[in-house]
């Protein structure tokens, strides 16, 4: 059965970062009305335990999926996806798409051979990780490095705050540092917050260093899943929902409007 045109995508994450999944998508999909939601209550996702993610992503989705009926999920998360997708798929009938390492691109764009995979602590240290190197980069050498001060730096920028520079230096030289650091050319943004600070990372890393994500594709699937659907005429405004959280506030809806987003809940 088809959904009704009106039926929204719902992106999901635990904060902002999933934004820069939503852009491309309008790009593809400019009147698909959109259903924005940020667990502000969990942020941040990357000092969780695999448990306690596994738990609460899919009990939150639900919650989503039964309010919204969307007509499609996106956990735009690297955290969560790697750790929740199957769980999530499990609980719900939807289709779900995902966000992984662009660990495969990273492969085929690298000379030297070494790859940096700069993602929070807990999307890092999966197994997942391992399973898409040893897939698509077995001859290659993958340093990682989880930087949890690039998910505030990236909270911060959204919201029109200053970007703490260590920050952003200290993520660089976390994959630098390593063994065989000094000849990285490719570097996958394994965080959807991490594109937000493209510009920064770029700087601090050099023109020899190449940053990659995995946005652009995750659009062109979520376009391919929902070809043929209808949508409406015009796009209307998004609306962005928070996990209700005491220190912090969702974002002035100023930053959110860029991003199509015409009002905030929060749940
Ligand atoms: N945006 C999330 C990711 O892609 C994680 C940020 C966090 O909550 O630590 O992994």
């Amino acid at each position: 059965m088809q959904p009704a045109p009106d039926a929204p995508i719902l992106f999901f994450d635990s904060g902002l970062g999933g934004l820069t999944v939503l852009g491309p998508t309008r790009a593809l999909l400019p009147t698909a009305p959109i259903v924005y939601a940020a667990d502000y209550a969990g942020l941040p996702y990357g000092g969780k335990s695999n448990e306690e993610l596994a738990a609460r992503v899919p009990a939150l989705l639900g919650r989503l999926v039964e309010r919204y009926q969307p007509r499609l999920a996106v956990i735009a998360c690297n955290t969560a996806s790697t750790i929740a997708l199957a769980h999530v798929r499990a609980a719900l009938d939807l289709p779900i798409v995902g966000t992984v390492p662009a660990i495969k691109p990273a492969a085929v764009m690298t000379a030297s051979g070494v790859i940096g995979v700069l993602g929070t602590e807990a999307t890092v240290r999966q197994p997942y990780v391992d399973d898409l190197s040893a897939q698509f980069a077995r001859d290659k050498t993958v340093l990682r490095h989880g930087s949890p001060g690039l998910v505030t730096a990236a909270e911060a920028k959204l919201r029109g705050e200053p970007v703490d520079p260590d920050a952003i230096v200290r993520a660089i030289a976390g994959l630098r540092d390593q063994p065989c650091g000094e000849a990285l050319d490719v570097i996958v943004l394994a965080c959807t917050h991490f594109p937000l600070l493209q510009d920064e990372l770029q700087a601090a890393a050099g023109p020899g260093v190449r940053l990659i994500d995995g946005a652009a594709g995750i659009a062109r699937r979520i376009a391919h899943l929902t070809e043929g659907q209808p949508w409406p005429d015009r796009p209307a405004p998004g609306i962005a929902v928070f996990t209700r959280s005491d220190d912090r506030p969702p974002p002035p809806l100023a930053a959110l409007a860029p991003y199509g987003i015409g009002s905030i809940e929060t749940i």
